[in-house]
Formats: C-alpha cells, sequence, structure tokens
C-alpha cells in the first residue's frame, strides 16, 4: 500500500508543466548569436539587422522593412510617419492587447474604441462603418468626430490571435475619407489574408517578436510597408533622427527604436523556421478542433473562408451553463493539474488606462473577454501532452453533468 502511494506521488511530481506558449529554438540561433560575438558586431549596426529586415519584407510581401527593439515602438513610429498628429483621433480594436492604444496616446492621440464581430472576434468593419458615418463629418478633406471635433486620421486593425481582420471593407472607408491604415499585425505573422499577408495591406504594418509570439528574437518588432519615403522616415525617427554622425547634429525628437544586431541574429535562425512553426500550430489546432467540437458549451475559435490563420494563441469560448463552470473556473481546474492557459485580455475601453467616462458598452468584445480561454499551443506541445489537456477539459465538462 505505502509503494502504491508513493509511487502515486512519484507520478504526481513528475507530471509535467504543460505552459500556454513557449519559444522554440532549434535551428541557427547559437551560430548566427556565436558569429555575432566573435566578431563583435553586437550593437545596432549589423549584417543581421538588414538580413532580418529583408526576410521579414519577404514573408510580409512589402518593398521595406525598419527592425525595432519591440512591437510597441513599431506601432508608435508608424502612427507618427502615417501623419497622426497630437490631439487627432485613431480608431483601434477594443479586444486587444493594450500596446496599439498605449502607441495612439505616445503619439497625443486618442483612441476610438471598435467592437469585435462575434465570428472571428476581429475588429468589426460595419463598427467602423457606424462611426465615420453617423458621429463623423468630412469637411475640408478631412475628418471630423462630431461630438468632440478632433481630426480623424487613422485606423488601426488589430489582427488578433493569428487570424486576420476582414481589412477590405475597412480599407474601403479608409480610402474614401483619406484614412490612414496602420495594421497591428503582430499576432499574425504567417497568416494571410485573401492570400496575402497582414502587414502589407493597409499603409503600413507591424510585427513583434516578443517571447509568446509565433516566431522571437527575445524582444523585437519590425515596421513593413510599400513606402519608400515612410521607411526612410521610420528609420530616421528610431535611430534618433540623426541628420549629421559625425557633429551629432539631429533634425527633430527621434527616438532609440533599433533593434541590436545580436536579436536580429536569433530573428534571422527564427524566421527560416516559419512555415514549419505555422505547419504546427495548424496542426495543434486542428487536433484541438476534433477533440472539444463535440463538448457542449465550448466553442473553438473558427477560420474565414477568406483566411489562413496560424492559430497563433489557440482559444475557446466557455459558455459556464452549458459547460457547467465558467471559464475563469476551468483555468482554475487546469491550473491544479500543472496546465496553464489564460483568458484574453480586459476591453481596452475598460480599462482604467484608457477608459472613457460614461463610454458605450461594446457588447461583443465584453463578452468574449469574460468567456475566452486561451490553451496550450507552443509549437513544442507534444501529442501526448496536448491530449492531457484535452483529457482535462473534456473530464471536467463529463464531471460538470453527472
Ligand atoms: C496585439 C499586440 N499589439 C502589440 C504588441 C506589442 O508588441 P511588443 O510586446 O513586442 O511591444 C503585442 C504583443 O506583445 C500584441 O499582442
Amino acid at each position: 500500500m505505502k509503494t502504491m502511494e508513493a509511487d502515486l506521488k512519484l507520478a504526481e511530481t513528475q507530471t509535467q508543466f504543460v505552459p500556454l506558449s513557449v519559444p522554440e529554438i532549434r535551428g541557427n540561433e547559437w551560430e548566427y548569436v556565436k558569429e555575432c560575438l566573435d566578431t563583435g558586431w553586437v550593437s545596432s549596426v549589423g549584417s543581421y539587422v538588414e538580413r532580418f529586415e529583408k526576410m521579414v519584407a519577404a514573408q510580409a510581401g512589402t518593398e521595406y522593412a525598419v527592425a525595432t527593439v519591440n512591437g510597441t515602438s513599431a506601432l508608435h513610429i508608424s502612427l507618427l510617419v502615417a501623419g497622426v498628429r497630437p490631439d487627432d483621433e485613431v480608431l483601434v480594436s477594443t479586444l486587444t492587447f493594450i500596446a496599439p492604444v498605449n502607441a495612439i496616446r505616445y503619439a497625443g492621440a486618442w483612441p476610438v474604441f471598435i467592437d469585435a464581430e462575434p465570428t472571428y472576434w476581429q475588429m468589426d468593419p460595419s463598427r467602423v462603418l457606424d462611426f465615420v458615418e453617423h458621429q463623423c463629418e468630412w469637411s475640408n478633406g478631412e475628418l471630423r468626430n462630431r461630438k468632440t471635433g478632433r481630426r480623424v486620421s487613422a485606423i488601426i486593425p488589430v489582427h488578433i490571435l493569428g487570424h486576420p481582420v476582414d481589412i477590405e471593407p475597412i480599407l474601403t472607408i479608409a480610402r474614401k475619407y483619406n484614412l490612414k491604415v496602420v495594421e497591428d499585425s503582430t499576432e499574425a505573422l504567417g497568416s494571410t489574408y485573401r492570400g496575402k499577408s497582414p502587414g502589407s495591406l493597409g499603409d503600413v504594418g507591424c510585427f513583434s517578436f516578443n517571447g509568446n509570439k509565433i516566431i522571437t528574437t527575445g524582444g523585437g518588432g519590425m515596421i513593413v510597408t510599400d513606402r519608400e519615403d515612410w521607411a526612410k522616415k521610420a528609420k530616421y525617427l528610431t535611430t534618433q533622427a540623426k541628420d549629421d554622425p559625425i557633429e551629432y547634429i539631429h533634425g527633430e525628437v527621434g527616438y532609440n527604436y533599433r533593434l541590436v544586431n545580436v536579436l536580429a541574429a536569433i530573428g534571422c535562425a527564427q524566421m527560416e523556421q516559419l512555415a514549419s512553426y505555422v505547419e504546427k500550430k495548424r496542426a495543434i489546432a486542428g487536433r484541438y478542433q476534433q477533440a472539444l467540437a463535440g463538448v457542449p458549451g465550448l466553442t473553438p475559435m473558427k477560420e474565414a473562408s477568406w483566411a489562413e490563420s496560424t492559430y497563433w494563441m489557440y482559444t475557446v469560448l466557455v459558455d459556464p451553463l452549458a459547460f457547467g463552470i465558467s471559464s475563469r473556473q476551468l483555468l482554475k481546474t487546469l491550473e491544479s493539474q500543472k496546465i496553464q492557459t489564460r483568458p484574453l485580455w480586459q476591453p481596452i475601453h475598460l480599462s482604467p488606462a484608457h477608459a472613457v467616462k460614461g463610454a458605450a458598452s461594446l457588447p461583443v468584445a465584453e463578452h468574449l473577454a469574460d468567456h475566452a480561454l486561451s490553451l496550450p499551443c507552443s509549437v513544442n506541445l507534444s501529442d501526448h501532452d496536448q491530449d492531457r489537456v484535452i483529457a482535462a477539459v473534456v473530464a471536467t465538462a463529463s464531471g460538470r453533468k453527472s
């Protein structure tokens, strides 16, 4: 009896923690970083920065790419090159990680929050149209918010969870009202919208290589665009707006936002693996879809006919009545079994950092945030660990019903 108990205890302590999403380092990262260290090219100049920019531009299908320290700085600079000025308004998805909204404020502009659509959970183009046509007026070639009197100058569609926004109707509205489109494609590298990469669809796009993204440099970002003047301006602003490197003459207020060569070296090695990572993420999603489709009260994330999703962060909706417990209770149950999961973000119109007093409710985003839960989906997730996650979710559902 004692031995059995001891065996059980041992098995329990040996049960591996299943993380939500961790980086996968399995290619030329060591070799490329070693080369930087051996040659002394470790800082913001070096061949890997340029090579990484070329690789990301090729993946996005854009003419130019400018590497940055992270995705947030890429968004900040993109808004500046897009001509967003202090006291402008910028339309942005409310269901997003907070970074694009912070970037709007760094530029001195104000966010106008747009709700999500209920099917793919992305920025709702009909809400964009509704705001522009019913709450704004067009005069002297400018769009103004009738209530605030502020100029509306840009839209940031945020492609969340590896799935693209239905951006075509948004581009049509933007062209009609001379609004610039700054894509937050930080979560969507490797996905496609009607065969094209997010980031190449609007005027300028941004990627992130933060540790939880599909590829990582530890921390890093990229601005992509087809506009040569914008790419040049982005490079200028990210390198302290230096006009004369000998005399240290700076033409305007710039930023120290350049990515360093050592991190770009990691990025090059990671980019070499991107296609296989996307394939693995899609395989993980396929296994979840199949195993969880029949579980009452669970709605797995969907892929639109016009999209190829990377399923970067595999997410389900939990209906507490039909499933038996809420998404947050499921999080706790799985946590007790060493399985890490995560809800989506608090919609930013509700965030203490950006909330506007008396702002209208954005019900779809609020519903999704209440019920969504992301499940483990690292590129290195083994079938065995995924089966453990699936079994734990299914057992929780059936346990509640018996
Ligand atoms: C939607 C979104 N936008 C922006 C960012 C910011 O990127 P970074 O963390 O590289 O600054 C992230 C992720 O971190 C993100 O998920």
